[in-house]
């Protein structure tokens, strides 16, 4: 068998994102591993996942740094000294510089809780209630420069219910989160991924014949 694309995995929190990704790579047939977990914010439950699988785990504090730049120094060199082939962002809440984009240009994705390119930044789900879209989910993109913005590989739409509070459409976003960052991280594993411009493009890609309409 080949090699397993190796994963560095990003995050600042909760980590339910990172537990997706490692609960896919246990299955020996996954075509990737991770290799790094780091977080910039210390004691987070993220950690603690990746710890209990005996996953590698750093603390990279931006707050120990006199700036940005130094700090993704530290960064780059803790995924290349892991032999980290792939970034991913899973909830990782520090804005990165052109500098560090560059350095991992299409090696670099990220989960958004949104349909790209709508709802950007923060509070998407309150956002998409309040705006009274039909439907929201969550992309995972390559990243770019400017803020979740990128290439985008796969996404999953959420129908938004009337009586939908931020929390709960949040919750249902979160399940589908779950399954998108694991099946994009196979196809690019799988070297079926691409980009030609702004879009990706997906070898033997499976597209579903079915619609949704809400309110059906
Ligand atoms: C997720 O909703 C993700 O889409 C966003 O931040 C949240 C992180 O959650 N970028 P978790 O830490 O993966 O549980």
């Amino acid at each position: 068998m080949s090699a397993k694309l190796k994963l560095g995995v990003l995050i600042s929190g909760r980590g339910s994102n990172l537990q997706s990704l490692i609960d896919a790579t246990q299955d020996d047939s996954f075509p990737a591993e991770i290799v790094s977990v780091i977080s910039n914010v210390p004691d987070v439950a993220g950690l603690d996942r990746a710890a209990k699988v005996d996953i590698p785990t750093s603390v990279i504090n931006h707050k120990d740094f006199s700036g940005r730049e130094p700090f993704e120094d530290a960064l780059h060199e803790a995924l290349t000294e892991a032999g980290v082939e792939l970034v991913c962002l899973a909830g990782f809440m520090r804005i990165l510089t052109d500098g560090f984009v560059s350095r991992w240009l299409d090696k670099m994705i990220n989960i958004h809780p949104s349909l790209l390119p709508s709802f950007k930044g923060l509070h998407t789900h309150e956002r998409a209630i309040e705006a009274g879209v039909r439907f929201s989910g969550c992309t995972i993109h390559f990243v770019r420069p400017e803020m979740d913005d990128g290439p985008i590989i796969a996404q999953a739409a959420v129908p938004i219910r009337q009586d939908d509070s931020p929390d709960t459409l949040a919750g249902r976003v979160l399940v589908e989160e779950h399954k998108i960052y694991p099946l994009a991280v196979k196809m690019i594993a799988e070297g079926r991924v691409s980009i030609t411009g702004s879009r990706v493009i997906v070898s033997n890609a499976v597209n579903p014949d079915s619609t949704t309409i809400n309110p059906a």
